[in-house]
């Protein structure tokens, strides 16, 4: 479909069922299918964790968002991880992955596919230099990419990334969980697979957990298809329609989380009682001018250092009621939280291990006084 962006989040891969003329996907939840003949399935539906209609609704949809030919949909994020790991490299290999990533992605490189005999190097992702450096030619098979990351806020030059792990033979991935297909679409600048936890973002209502890949190369797509069903971390019927649900609202909701995340970007900048803000919409984020070449807008996602240190980030926490104290983003409710002792404490005394005055906010579609006012009682 040769549509605009909010066009395709509401039809792509949805129209209108063919029996009743159901105007919303039904949810097939069903495990398997009644077949007309031995070896002769209907519409090659046979079993839900090879092939379920909801799950292909979103499949399509999550594809045509991206610009890829196959799109995946799986458990959560870190099933699609996985999946993906295990599909393009083998024990021997090597990734470069970045040095601020989400605490359960580095967990996965660090603590189970290491053990599997895949090697990894962190590297600065912001510096196109540092990811080359870190490069074995030969056994690299993946640069993997978060941007913006999760928790600071780093953005990576896709385009730039995508010639540096091409001239070395290996993937670009992008997991482009923060941005959401609105705000950036990876495959357009290169990459070769985009990574999403659909739990944020592009569920965007906290009602379900959930992860998607979207191949921009057919064949690479039909192998990921093949280990989607091979290893089994598929997303279920009710997760995939919940997604679908989200996904109609992706683009309004983006435009509002951005919005909102401006004027708070802007009012905790220069605040006596905050260090600095990591914000890619701000000039002065080192970021900034790669961020506004390569996304729509700069997202929701905000954090930024207690100026009285630790305690105080912990406390600012704590006192926040608007915003609230929860781990995961990208939904419509504005949360707060402590990396260091809560999404990325599995990156203690690891090289990605953040700073302990760091505070994320997940910044909602709210009225946005109502979170200044919040995040003013909360800063003490
Ligand atoms: C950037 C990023 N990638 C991947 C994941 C993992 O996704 P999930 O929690 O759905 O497994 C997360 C989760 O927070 C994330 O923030």
């Amino acid at each position: 479909m040769n549509h605009g962006f909010d066009t395709l989040a509401i039809h792509a891969g949805q129209d209108p069922e063919a029996r009743t003329g159901a105007v919303i996907p039904p949810i097939y939840q069903t495990s398997t299918y009644a077949q007309d003949a031995v070896g002769a399935p209907r519409l090659g539906y046979e079993y839900s964790r090879s092939g379920n209609p909801t799950r292909d609704a979103l499949q399509e949809c999550l594809a045509a968002l991206e610009g890829g030919p196959v799109g995946l949909a799986f458990a959560s994020g870190l099933a699609a991880e996985d999946t993906l790991l295990r599909t393009a490299c083998a024990p021997g290999d090597h990734v470069v992955i970045p040095d601020d990533a989400y605490g359960g992605t580095y967990r996965l490189f660090a603590k189970v596919a290491q053990r599997w005999g895949l090697a990894y190097t962190p590297a600065k992702v912001s510096d196109p230099d540092a990811v080359r450096a870190a490069i074995r030619p030969g056994t690299t098979k993946i640069v993997w990419v978060e941007t913006p990351t999760n928790p600071l806020l780093g953005i990576a030059d896709i385009a730039t990334l995508a010639a540096v792990a091409h001239d070395a033979g290996a993937l670009l991935v992008v997991d482009n969980t923060f941005a959401s297909p609105y705000l950036q679409q990876p495959i357009a600048l290169g990459a070769d697979v985009v990574v999403h936890s659909t739990t944020k973002y592009v569920g965007g209502h906290s009602d379900v957990v959930g992860g998607a890949l979207v191949a921009a190369d057919a064949g690479l797509g039909e192998e990921l298809r093949y280990h989607q069903n091979a290893m089994g971390a598929v997303n279920g019927p009710f997760d995939a329609w919940l997604t679908l649900r989200g996904i109609k609202t992706l683009g309004v909701r983006m435009d509002r989380h951005c919005d909102n995340a401006e004027r708070i970007a802007a009012y905790l900048d220069g605040h006596a009682k905050v260090g600095q803000v990591l914000y890619p919409g701000l000039p002065t984020h080192p970021g900034h001018e790669v961020a506004a070449k390569q996304m729509r807008r700069f997202g929701g996602m905000i954090s930024f250092r207690a100026a009285g240190g630790e305690e105080h980030a912990v406390e600012i926490c704590n006192r926040a009621k608007l915003f609230v104290l929860a781990e995961s983003l990208g939904g419509v409710e504005s949360l707060i939280e402590h990396p260091g002792r809560m999404t990325h404490a599995s990156a203690a005394g690891s090289p990605l291990e953040v700073p302990g005055d760091l505070v994320r906010l997940s910044v909602g579609i709210e009225t946005v006084e109502d979170l200044l006012a919040d995040l003013e009682q909360a800063l003490g």
